[in-house]
């Protein structure tokens, strides 16, 4: 582990927060169904959260001499409301094991400031886990 494989492992976690980013704000705006309205406005504020992480990951990579990309990770946009909390989910639950990684690649390098980022991070992730366990009835 070195500083240039953390920043590319960092870059990869950035690409799925804009992923998440993008993704939560649009199902806000094409969800149907009962509860429409709460459903929207409970991913308006995933989405903000998931903004800050971005822009978190982002500082961590410049102030570690990398350069934050520009590519969000392809996510898919499914329209039932079961189907794509159950694919959120899943999204959270990845979010969570990559995060687990980076403490222990930070803790390596004795890059004291991604670790307390990331551990920050990932008490939000578990979060949202608990929400969409929640909306799923588990
Ligand atoms: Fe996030
Ligand atoms: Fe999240």
């Amino acid at each position: 582990m070195d500083k240039k494989t953390l920043i590319e492992h960092l870059n990869h976690d950035l690409e799925g927060e804009m992923g998440a980013v993008i993704h939560y704000t649009l199902y806000a705006k094409t969800v149907k169904g009962p509860y429409y309205e709460d459903v929207a406005e409970m991913f308006d504020k995933l989405a903000m959260v998931e903004f800050e992480h971005m822009k978190e990951l982002a500082d961590q990579i410049v102030l570690l001499g990398g350069t934050p990309s520009t590519t969000p990770r392809p996510m898919k946009l499914l329209r039932r409301l079961d189907e794509l909390v159950k694919y959120n989910l899943e999204q959270e639950e990845i979010a969570i094991e990559d995060y687990k990684k980076r403490i222990k690649e930070a803790e390596q390098l004795g890059e004291v400031g991604v670790r307390l980022m990331i551990e920050h991070i990932i008490a939000e992730e578990y979060q949202h886990f608990l929400s969409f366990k929640r909306l799923l009835g588990k």
